[in-house]
C-alpha cells in the first residue's frame, strides 16, 4: 500500500496505471445507482481528489451513505481524469470509512460558501473548508519563507522569552502573568501587591515584544529575528487588532534606518514571490473568490519601488491633499489609517516608507535624530491595509536613552539589562517588527484580522 498526499497524486508524482491510498476527509459524494463519486481531501494542497467507486464494492451502500466530514482511506487505481479541472482520479478498490459524520443535518461545514463570521464560532472546524485551508497553507508558505530569508542571509533565530518583566514598548498594554491568590492578594506595608511572593518573585508579563531581548544577541550575532507570539491588552475591537499576534522582528548591528527601510522592502518582496511561486492553487481560489486582484497586487508589490516619504513632508502632503479627513493632520500627531491609506492608495499608489517622526509619540528606545523633534523610526504602509511594519534605528547613546526613559516615566531598575549594551561596547543598531497576521490579511485579501490565525484572541474572545 503506497499512501499518498492527495497534492502529490494529483501533481502526477506518481505512475499513471499505479495503485495508491489516500487518507483523507469527504468533501462531497454525488453518484447514481451504479456509481459513486467521492471527493476526498487531506489538507495537502486546494484541490480534493475524485475517487470513482463502483457498484461492485463490497461496502457500496456505506460509501454511498457517506456524508461531508466523513473520514476515509480510499485505495485504488491512479487514472488521468475526464472531469474538467481536474488531472487525476482514483478508481477505487476499497474505501474504508474511518470516522462517520453523526449528524450530518448539524454538521456545521457544508459544501456552500459559508460567512467567515459563523465560521469564527467554529474556529475548531473551520480549518476544513476551502478558505480556510487556503489561509492555512498560505500562512505556513509565509511562515517557511521568513524562516529561508533570514537563514539564507547569516541571520541566526533567537528564540525570545514570552514571560518577562519589561515593557518593550513603554506603552502599558501588557497581560500579568501571576500565581497569587487573587481573592487573597499578598500586600506590603504601604497597600501594594507584593509579588516577591508570586512564582518567579517579581511582577511579570506577556511579552509586547521581543526587540529588546532580540538586541542582545545583534550586538554580539551581528543579524538575528525572532518570530514568536507576542500580546497586547489593547482594547481595539477593530478588524487590524488582536490580543495575540505573531511578530517577525529582525534586528542588525551596525545598521541605520535607511539599511532598515531596504531590508524591509526586500523581505516584504521576498515572501510575496514565494506565496505565488509555491501556493498558485490556493491564490487563484483567493483571487476567485475574496478578492479579484489578489495576485496582480502582489506582482505590482513586488516591481514597485517603495517610496520613502518624511513624516513633516506626509504633513504637508496631506494638509495640501484638499482632503476631508475625520481626524485632524496637523505636525506633532500620529498619523491614522485614513491619512496612512490616502498616502499609500492615493497619493503613490504604491507601498510607502514613513521615515522619522515626531519623539513624543514614538517608543522610548528609538534614536533621537540631529534636530532633537525627530527620531529614527519608520513605518512601512501597503495599499489596501496601512501600516504592516514598524520599525527605528535604536538609541545607542546611554546618556541620552536614560533621558529618553525618564521622559516616559519608565522604572530605570527594569532596563538595567538593556541599558548594559550601551555600556559595553555599543553600536548603531535597527530593526523592525512585521504583524504577521496582517501580512496574512494582506495576502489572502481578508477583512479581518481575526480569521488569519487559528484561534483568534480578541477583546471577549478566548474560546477553543
Ligand atoms: O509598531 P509595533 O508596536 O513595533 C514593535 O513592537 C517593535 N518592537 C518592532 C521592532 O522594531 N522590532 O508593532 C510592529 C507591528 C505593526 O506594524 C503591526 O503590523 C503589528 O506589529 N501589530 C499588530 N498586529 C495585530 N494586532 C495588534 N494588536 C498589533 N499591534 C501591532
Amino acid at each position: 500500500m503506497t499512501v499518498v498526499s492527495v497534492a502529490q497524486a494529483l501533481a502526477g508524482k506518481f505512475p499513471e496505471g499505479g495503485e495508491v491510498t489516500v487518507r483523507g476527509w469527504v468533501r462531497t459524494v454525488r453518484g447514481s445507482a451504479a456509481l459513486a463519486f467521492v471527493n476526498v481531501s487531506d489538507g495537502s494542497g486546494f484541490a480534493p481528489i475524485q475517487a470513482v467507486v463502483a457498484d461492485g464494492l463490497s461496502n457500496f451502500d456505506e460509501v454511498k451513505r457517506l456524508t461531508p466530514g466523513c473520514s476515509v482511506i480510499v485505495t485504488g487505481t491512479l487514472v488521468k481524469s475526464q472531469g474538467k479541472g481536474q488531472s487525476f482520479e482514483i478508481q477505487a478498490s476499497a474505501v474504508e470509512v474511518v470516522g462517520w459524520v453523526e449528524d450530518p443535518l448539524t454538521y456545521p461545514i457544508q459544501p456552500k460558501p459559508m460567512s467567515p463570521e459563523f465560521l469564527r464560532e467554529v474556529a475548531h472546524l473551520r480549518p476544513r473548508t476551502n478558505l480556510f485551508g487556503a489561509v492555512t497553507r498560505i500562512r505556513n508558505c509565509l511562515s517557511q519563507a521568513v524562516h529561508r530569508y533570514f537563514h539564507e542571509r547569516e541571520f541566526c533565530w533567537i528564540s525570545t522569552p514570552i514571560i518577562t518583566t519589561s515593557d518593550a514598548e513603554g506603552a502599558g498594554q501588557m497581560f500579568r502573568v501571576s500565581t497569587l491568590d487573587m481573592a487573597n492578594l499578598p500586600r506590603d506595608g504601604a497597600g501594594n501587591v507584593d509579588f516577591s511572593r508570586d512564582f518567579f518573585g517579581k511582577e511579570t508579563f506577556l511579552t509586547v515584544s521581543g526587540q529588546l531581548n532580540v538586541e542582545a544577541y545583534a550586538l554580539a550575532l551581528s543579524k538575528v529575528y525572532t518570530f514568536g507570539p507576542t500580546f497586547r491588552a489593547e482594547n481595539s475591537h477593530t478588524t487590524r487588532h488582536l490580543a495575540e499576534f505573531w511578530m517577525v522582528e529582525p534586528e542588525m548591528a551596525f545598521a541605520d534606518l535607511a539599511e532598515d527601510a531596504r531590508v524591509a522592502e526586500d523581505f516584504l518582496k521576498y515572501l510575496f514571490k514565494a506565496v505565488l511561486n509555491e501556493r498558485a492553487d490556493d491564490m487563484a481560489f483567493i483571487a476567485e473568490r475574496v478578492q479579484k486582484d489578489a495576485i496582480t497586487r502582489l506582482e505590482k508589490f513586488i516591481e514597485a519601488p517603495f517610496e520613502r516619504i518624511e513624516y513633516t513632508d506626509a504633513i504637508a502632503l496631506l494638509q495640501k491633499s484638499g482632503k476631508k479627513f475625520d481626524y485632524p493632520v496637523e505636525w506633532g500627531l500620529d498619523l491614522q489609517t485614513e491619512h496612512e491609506r490616502w498616502l499609500t492608495e492615493e497619493h503613490v499608489g504604491r507601498p510607502v516608507v514613513v521615515t522619522n517622526y515626531p519623539e513624543h509619540f514614538k517608543a522610548f528606545y528609538m534614536r533621537l535624530n540631529d534636530d532633537g523633534k525627530t527620531v529614527a523610526a519608520m513605518d512601512v504602509l501597503a495599499p489596501g491595509i496601512g501600516e504592516i511594519i514598524g520599525g527605528s534605528q535604536r538609541e545607542e547613546r546611554l546618556d541620552i536613552l536614560d533621558a529618553r526613559m525618564a521622559q516616559f516615566g519608565l522604572d530605570p531598575a527594569h532596563y538595567q539589562w538593556y541599558r548594559d549594551f550601551r555600556r559595553y561596547g555599543s553600536v548603531p543598531h535597527a530593526g523592525f517588527g512585521l504583524g504577521f497576521e496582517r501580512l496574512v490579511v494582506y495576502v489572502c485579501g481578508l477583512s479581518n484580522i481575526r480569521d488569519a490565525i487559528a484561534y483568534p484572541r480578541a477583546p471577549g474572545s478566548a474560546e477553543f
